[in-house]
């Protein structure tokens, strides 16, 4: 049994902090507070009974993040102490892909996925953005009313990615159902999770009998060799990771946006670039809230408290975020204010790059196409959907002048 020294903090014994609560979404800035109260390193609960560390002090989650030798990204030692069927085990248990993987194997994951993602050109993407925010626009327009989480950034990253993935548009609502139930690691999470895998297993399938030009058949075809079922789990991985916390990057610039008049007047002017509001979002209320998850190889202090193994060291980007913002506010200086979104070291976010591309061209667009949005409710009575690991709203309720689209509206056209 390992000796924990006495002048080091142990939180096996303290009250977590539940981030599984009610309270949790509507307020989260509350929950960072209290685990900010306990040091650099907080002790919280992810789902009843189911404890983590959560980093909420940018320098010791660049600690953890950079240090490879101490911390691992494999969690199986951690899931033999957790129930088989608790709700966070879709977003956390192991499965042979980069997240998961440590040395060699995330290596050769991570560069393959590298690869082909760097296949995608900008301006391609760009044209498939297009695309989708024309389809969208079609069908949301002559309503004059929509809801922009369900008719847009859900709906358009499904049809992005099926697009890039290979998929007809008709497949994207099985994708939206499975991924959501999962990403909210509530009662249906598992059932999300079976209908995710599923999706993922036919598309596979269907790529490895007729290959095409797309990512799961630049996959099959690199000369890494995955096996097929090595593929299957870069695409699952590739697909959860880019579908929610795109979809809500998305959702969460349009609130920020419209939530300020004269933030939106000047951008329909084309006075502030789009990229100013996504960069707020990625500080105050980043998407992917709290899902850095590192395991120490075996007991190990750091910033002054004891970490065990097999229990999650979750970095909490989210607070981290909140941090930078009071800090900045405070009139201090900035240097170490800004947010950690994309994750850092080895595992961070290898295609940050295509998703700022995609989210600033699809608000773009829509603002070009119906220039009047206007929201029916003030930002502090936005509903927001539980779950600890993510931000994400549940409903964006907009009005505008009714308009059937043959081609964008006047992009000078501003709010009234
Ligand atoms: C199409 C969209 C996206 C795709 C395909 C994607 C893909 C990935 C992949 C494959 C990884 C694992 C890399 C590795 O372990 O080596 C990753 C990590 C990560 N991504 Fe993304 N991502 C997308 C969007 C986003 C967004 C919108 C955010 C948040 C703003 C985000 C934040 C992160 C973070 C924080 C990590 C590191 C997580 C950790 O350390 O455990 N990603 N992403």
């Amino acid at each position: 049994m390992t000796a924990y020294p006495p002048d080091r903090h142990d939180f096996s014994r303290s009250a977590p902090v539940r981030l599984w609560e009610d309270g949790f979404a509507p307020d989260p800035h509350r929950y960072y507070d209290a685990l900010r109260a306990q040091g650099p390193i907080g002790w919280a609960e992810l789902a009843p009974g189911v404890p983590a560390y959560v980093i909420t002090d940018r320098r010791a989650a660049l600690d953890v993040m950079h240090d490879t030798r101490t911390f691992s990204h494999d969690p199986r030692g951690w899931e033999e102490t957790v129930p088989p069927d608790s709700p966070v085990l879709g977003m956390m248990r192991w499965r042979p892909n980069a997240l998961f993987s440590d040395g060699a194997a995330h290596l050769r994951y991570r560069t393959t996925l590298i690869d082909v993602f760097d296949l995608v050109e900008p301006h391609d993407l760009r044209g498939r953005v297009h695309r989708a925010v024309r389809l969208l626009a079609g069908r949301i327009g002559p309503r004059g009313e929509a809801d922009l989480v369900a008719d847009f950034s859900r709906p358009l990253m499904a049809l992005v990615l099926n697009d890039l993935f290979g998929l007809p548009d008709s497949q994207s609502d099985r994708l939206n159902e499975g991924l959501g139930k999962m990403m909210e690691g509530g009662a249906q999470a598992v059932e999300g999770e079976t209908q995710f895998a599923q999706y993922v297993l036919e598309l596979v399938a269907a790529k490895a009998e007729r290959p095409g030009d797309d990512l799961p058949s630049r996959l099959l075809a690199h000369p890494a060799e995955l096996t097929c079922e090595e593929v299957t789990w870069q695409v699952f991985l590739t697909l959860g990771a880019g579908y929610e916390p795109t979809a809500n990057l998305l959702s969460n610039t349009l609130s920020r946006i419209l939530g300020n008049p004269l933030y939106y007047s000047t951008l329909t002017n084309g006075a502030r670039p789009v990229m100013d509001a996504v960069v707020e979002v990625l500080h105050h209320e980043t998407p992917l809230a709290n899902y850095g998850t590192y395991y120490a190889r075996e007991p190990v202090a750091i910033h002054g408290v004891w970490l065990r193994e097999a229990v999650p060291i979750v970095v909490s980007y989210g607070a981290l975020g909140q941090f930078a913002e009071r800090y900045v506010t405070g009139g201090r200086s900035p240097k170490d204010a800004s947010h950690l979104s994309w994750g850092a070291g080895s595992h961070a976010c290898p295609v940050k790059q295509h998703v700022l591309l995609l989210v600033t061209e699809a608000i773009e667009r829509l603002t070009q196409w119906l220039p009047d949005l206007d929201p029916v409710l003030p930002r502090e009575r936005l509903a927001w959907r539980p779950g600890p690991f993510h931000r994400s709203l549940s409903a964006l309720p907009v009005r505008f002048s009714p308009r059937s689209p043959a081609s964008p509206a006047d992009p000078s056209g501003v709010r009234t």
